[in-house]
């Protein structure tokens, strides 16, 4: 069965505010989390054909990423940056509070035209959450939580008297003004486990889940559409991957091999551990992370298995698999991201839209 929609695929990247890249390996990486590097870097994207960018939110180091700029503004900073693009703030429940989230975001909705959205993540990392002494809830009582906040801040942002009686959350008579402007921040998640999938298909706008093979994708995709047909709610869907586009094939695989070659065995180890550990109380077993090899997680989220690794045609080809598999957007890291980034919007995305317009012209499949 096919899921491909209709739109044309849209294309993300991952913000490197973070230091240390996306990969957690000793190999040259030519890319940098400082400002002045993320603004210029911001600047290509919206020239080559790229839609969104996604900041991501860290309080400490671990495995890489010891320093970390915080995400929602800096995402602001992106986008008084650019004209077009619109930047994903990643906002982790706890440290956040829903009050505080929308009237941030509805600000900055105002200061920017309409151009930021938010990713709500519900938190992996333990450590961390000890380090900023937040209580650390089980897997899905943190689903639980990020679900509130959702409805929370759509409830705050689209309502007058919002009154709301939840387990973690409560607001009375609450108005906020001004309320955002349209369109309204789009509403991303991160998390492909039972619970996160059932929290997408009931209140998110978009489901983010790590990178996987085409098959992998369109069975997750067919279990979130089934669930959100229930509850009458859409939902879109972005695929992570890390993209490794060169002119030949095997320029790709031996740098991908490098990559992993020059991985820290221990800190893969150590961060695969933690990750794993995360998901213990998520009973199906089919979060992020749970089938992931020592290969996948030196990449942060599995982004090699959606091997969107070779030349431009091979990987344009990919993300088309990936599209009628039900992807709407796909979610790019590189390892030298103001080059790659490029690279990808001149070489790769006009060969996807060619590949979507010859598809458009055949008869659509019964499905
Ligand atoms: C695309 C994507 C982006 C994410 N960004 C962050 C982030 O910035 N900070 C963070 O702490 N967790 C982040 N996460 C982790 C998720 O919030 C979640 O904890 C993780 O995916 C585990 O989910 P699961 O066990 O429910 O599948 C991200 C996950 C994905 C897929």
């Amino acid at each position: 069965m096919s899921h491909a929609n209709r739109e044309p695929v849209k294309f993300a990247y991952w913000v490197p505010n973070v230091s240390g890249g996306l990969v957690i390996s000793n190999i040259e990486q030519r890319t940098s989390w400082s400002i002045d590097y993320n603004r210029k870097l911001a600047q290509i994207a919206e020239e080559n054909g790229f839609e969104y960018a996604l900041s991501q939110i860290r309080f400490t180091a671990g495995y890489g990423a010891e320093f970390q700029h915080e995400s929602v503004s800096f995402s602001h900073a992106l986008l008084e940056a650019t004209k077009t693009l619109k930047v994903i703030a990643a906002i982790l429940p706890g440290p956040w509070n829903p009050a505080l989230a929308a009237k941030q975001i509805a600000t900055i909705n105002h200061l920017t035209n309409g151009r930021v959205a938010v990713n709500v993540v519900s938190g992996w990392f333990r450590g961390e959450f000890a380090a900023i002494g937040e209580h650390w809830l089980d897997h899905d009582e943190r689903y639980r939580r990020s679900e509130e906040f959702i409805r929370a801040l759509r409830g705050i942002w689209t309502e007058d008297n919002f009154t709301f009686r939840g387990d973690f959350y409560r607001f009375n008579n609450y108005s906020l003004k001004p309320k955002p402007i349209d369109p309204q921040p789009e509403i991303f998640q991160g998390g492909s486990s039972r619970a996160a999938r059932d929290m997408a298909a009931r209140v998110s706008d978009w489901y983010f889940t790590n990178g996987n093979t085409p098959d992998q994708i369109a069975k997750q995709v067919s279990d979130i559409r089934q669930k959100a047909k229930e509850s009458d709610h859409s939902v879109r869907v972005g695929v992570n991957a890390f993209a490794i586009v060169r002119e030949t094939e095997e320029e790709a695989k031996a740098i991908l091999a490098e990559i992993v070659e020059k991985a820290n065995p221990e800190a893969v180890n150590a961060f695969g551990h933690e990750v794993k550990n995360a998901g213990k109380a998520s009973p199906e077993g089919e979060g992020n992370w749970a089938k992931s090899s020592f290969e996948d997680l030196v990449q942060y989220n599995d982004g090699f298995r959606s091997n969107l690794i070779g030349t431009p045609r091979q990987v344009a080809e990919r993300i088309l698999d990936l599209k009628r598999a039900g992807a709407d957007l796909i979610l790019l890291g590189f390892l030298h991201f103001q080059e790659e980034v490029e690279y990808f919007g001149k070489h790769v995305i006009p060969l996807v839209r060619e590949l979507e317009a010859a598809e458009a012209l055949q008869p659509v499949a019964a499905e």
